[in-house]
């Protein structure tokens, strides 16, 4: 292959974004070849905006079936991501679906299935992974430079949304037609960067509200408690509530501290181990001689453009995929945990079968109510880290 050529399912906002800078040329040895969606405004933006040798369809199978796709970029919402995944692998096709994965945990093993006996690439698209800041903490905390782990605490609630926003799509903050609310819509980044820089808890305690700030079923509002098998311990924090909002990621080692907040690395370095420091110091109010620096990354990463680059490098010339779909699973096993604890109150561990936050859904997909009020829009996300 040459040149990989690009299916984009569902064009809304996000998918709208991929096929402008695919259009555009923009991603080297990628092609724009098709385009789908199930809504007349979408199709009509395709035909007067796309170069006219993109094929626009109305069904994803025709779309799949068509000879013109190598890979889909499946950018519909959340519930049909291993829906339409599974039958573009069954087609032969590489897969690169947006976050989050899906919307419940035993539905990604069966997509992960499905991925492996194809033999095709599997990409997410955890455009947030391209931060170099995000990549320096991980490589920092990986490489044991602060020591052993003890806590990791992200306050993100700088993802505000209006009433409005909940109100731009009937599928939106519903459990039948989105499943959940800042966890599986705004936080998939969050929580998998949680987890792909600090490894996965074993167990979580949390308290999600519903409803709390807006007029919808999902939860808007979270406060979740993490443990590691190290005995270290996190806390994650999240809301749509909330202007103007925190975002701080602070990792504690035994060797020091990072901190990211507003663009900025912090490393605060101790001189001394502060376990070993404990035990053999004799002033009983003294802290490890420490210093702190800035530590410099520039931009914050190529996002959306770079996970496509990488998946068409990967598939032209086999480098490592910087977001495989296999680790999408991960950062939805945190929330499902996280809004499971909150319905069950009690402590969930991981992993977990997914049986149980299933059974829970359910329960609240058939009550679910549809939506008034619909004023549908779209969004420009160009330039934007995530859903911002
Ligand atoms: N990576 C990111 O930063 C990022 C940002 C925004 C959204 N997203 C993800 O992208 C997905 C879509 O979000 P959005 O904000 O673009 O929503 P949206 O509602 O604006 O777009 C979804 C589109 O999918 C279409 N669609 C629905 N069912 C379809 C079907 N069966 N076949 C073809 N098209 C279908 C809809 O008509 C709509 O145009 C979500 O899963 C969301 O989490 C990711």
């Amino acid at each position: 292959m040459e040149q990989v050529r690009y299916g984009i399912i569902g064009i809304g906002n996000m998918g709208t974004g991929h096929a402008n800078y695919l259009s555009a040329g923009k991603i080297e040895g990628a092609v724009l070849t098709a385009v789908c969606d199930i809504r007349k405004q979408r199709l009509d933006w395709a035909e007067e905006t796309l170069p006219k040798d993109v094929a626009i369809y109305d069904d994803y199978k025709k779309l799949l079936t068509s000879g013109l796709c190598d890979a889909v970029i499946i950018a519909t919402p959340h519930y049909l991501h291993p829906v339409i995944g599974m039958e573009a692998f069954e087609a032969g096709l590489h897969v690169l679906s947006e976050k989050p994965i899906g919307v419940y945990t035993k539905k990604i093993v069966e997509f992960m299935e499905a991925a492996k006996k194809s033999g095709k690439a599997f990409g997410i698209m955890y455009n947030q992974r391209t931060n170099p800041h995000y990549q320096k903490m991980r490589e920092m905390v990986q490489s044991g430079e602060l020591g052993e782990l003890k806590r990791c605490v992200w306050i993100i609630t700088d993802w505000y949304r209006s009433q409005a926003y909940y109100n731009s799509g009937g599928w939106r903050a519903t459990w039948s037609g989105e499943g959940g609310g800042v966890l599986l819509n705004q936080c998939p980044h969050n929580l998998d960067l949680w987890q792909w820089i600090f490894g996965m808890p074993n167990k979580i305690r949390a308290y999600c509200a519903f409803g709390k700030y807006h007029d919808i079923e999902v939860d808007d509002d979270v406060t979740a408690y993490a443990e590691y098998p190290n005995g270290a311990t996190g806390v994650f924090i999240t809301t749509t509530g909330e202007a103007p909002g925190t975002n701080r990621l602070e990792i504690s080692g035994s060797k020091g501290k990072l901190v990211y907040e507003a663009g900025k690395l912090m490393y605060t370095k101790l001189d001394v181990d502060e376990r070993e420091f404990c035990y053999s110091t004799t002033q009983g109010f003294g802290l490890p001689p420490m210093s702190t620096t800035q530590i410099e990354c520039e931009g914050h990463g190529k996002q959306h453009e770079g996970i496509t680059q990488n998946f068409t490098n990967h598939l032209l010339h086999g480098e490592p995929l910087l977001a495989p779909g296999y680790e999408g699973i991960n950062g939805l096993s945190l929330s499902n945990a996280m809004m499971l604890s909150t319905w069950k109150d009690k402590t969930v561990e991981l992993p977990n079968d997914g049986e149980e936050f299933w059974e829970e859904l359910q329960k609240r997909i058939a009550s679910s109510r549809s939506k008034e009020n619909v004023v549908e829009a779209v969004a420009d996300l160009s330039g934007t880290y995530g859903n911002k």
